[in-house]
């Protein structure tokens, strides 16, 4: 581990987060009502903890405010109020430190380099965090391994298919040997196969084999329930329920799916018409949920 020496109960944790966006005005609005200000609550008093070794699952529909909490949490925007701490640290006063102890996977491909190499991309990006290049030349040569790129690393990334480019995403946030990862959305554009393959993946390798404390937000529950140790549903940027899959199964009246899990805490159903169509859907999606909900559709999830 490194970095993060004083991570103590909870490698994660925060208290009442809130995350306010003041939202941007036409030039004719501005002038039509000079005063007036649309302000949005993405985040509403959210209070997480996760252990050290843990895997937490943030689930919500699109919109929930998912992205929103990983962004403060890896230091990248400031919330409006509350704590957060990461590795013992305060995201907003220790940014420095929590940045040094924290890896970010996010599904955006243009952060790469798509005319060098795999393996040039990562030396690059072990440069940008200051590794010495000794340390840096192994680091990545150890991560081409472990993410199974090493018989492909010298083609150029544009050639990689895009399993192989979140597999790349994943060394990458490993370079700096973080104490905790945090994923958005890691399967987001997979085909089911190479969905599961890096579930496999992060399981086996990030999760079982490395310890990493890992905090993944993600809209598939059938992605929380294989890969999570503990579920948040998170929505309209509340946390509305907060245990283990099992646990939050078995609050049900009857039993039943993570699924319905969140029509039950959230009072919203999927939209069949989304869960059929989408490529990732839930084992048995197609079929109409049991009525546990309020019969409340959201679009997009
Ligand atoms: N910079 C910003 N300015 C204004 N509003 C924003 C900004 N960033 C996010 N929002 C709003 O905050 C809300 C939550 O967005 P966020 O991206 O955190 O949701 P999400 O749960 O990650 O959704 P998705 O599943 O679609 O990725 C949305 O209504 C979004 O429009
Ligand atoms: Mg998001």
């Amino acid at each position: 581990m490194s970095g993060c020496d004083s991570i103590g109960i909870y490698s994660i944790e925060t208290e009442r987060l809130t995350k306010r966006f003041v939202l941007d005005r036409g030039l004719l609005d501005q002038v039509r009502n000079p005063g007036k200000r649309d302000v949005i609550t993405t985040l509403d008093g959210v209070n997480l903890k996760v252990q050290e070794g843990e895997v937490l699952g943030l689930l919500g529909p699109n919109g929930a405010g998912k992205s929103t909490l990983i962004k403060i949490l890896c230091t990248l925007i400031l919330p409006s109020e509350g704590n957060a701490y990461v590795g013992g640290f305060d995201v907003v006063k220790e940014g420095q430190k929590v940045r040094s102890c924290i890896g970010f996977i996010t599904t955006d491909e243009r952060s790469f380099y798509w005319r060098l190499s795999g393996r040039e991309n990562l030396q690059f990006f072990a440069t940008l965090q200051n590794l010495p290049q000794s340390i840096a030349r192994d680091r990545v040569e150890e991560l081409l391994d472990v993410v199974r790129l090493k018989n492909r690393a010298d083609e150029p990334f544009l050639n990689y298919s895009a399993g192989m480019k979140q597999r790349m995403a994943i060394a990458r946030g490993l370079l700096n040997d973080p104490a905790v990862l945090f994923m958005d959305e890691p399967t987001r554009s997979l085909d089911p196969g190479a969905a599961k393959s890096l579930r496999d993946f992060i399981k086996e390798h990030i999760v079982e084999e490395k310890g990493k404390t890992v905090f993944i937000s993600t809209h598939q529950l059938d992605e929380a329930e294989q890969l999570c140790d503990r579920v948040a549903i998170l929505d309209e940027g509340r946390i509305k329920a907060d245990s283990s899959p099992a646990d939050l199964k078995s609050r049900l009246p009857a039993g039943g799916s993570l699924c319905d899990v969140f029509t039950f805490f959230t009072g919203k159903d999927f939209s069949e018409e989304n869960s059929s169509s989408s490529p990732f859907s839930m084992p048995g999606s197609g079929r109409r949920r049991r009525g546990l909900g309020m019969g409340m559709k959201r679009k997009g999830f």
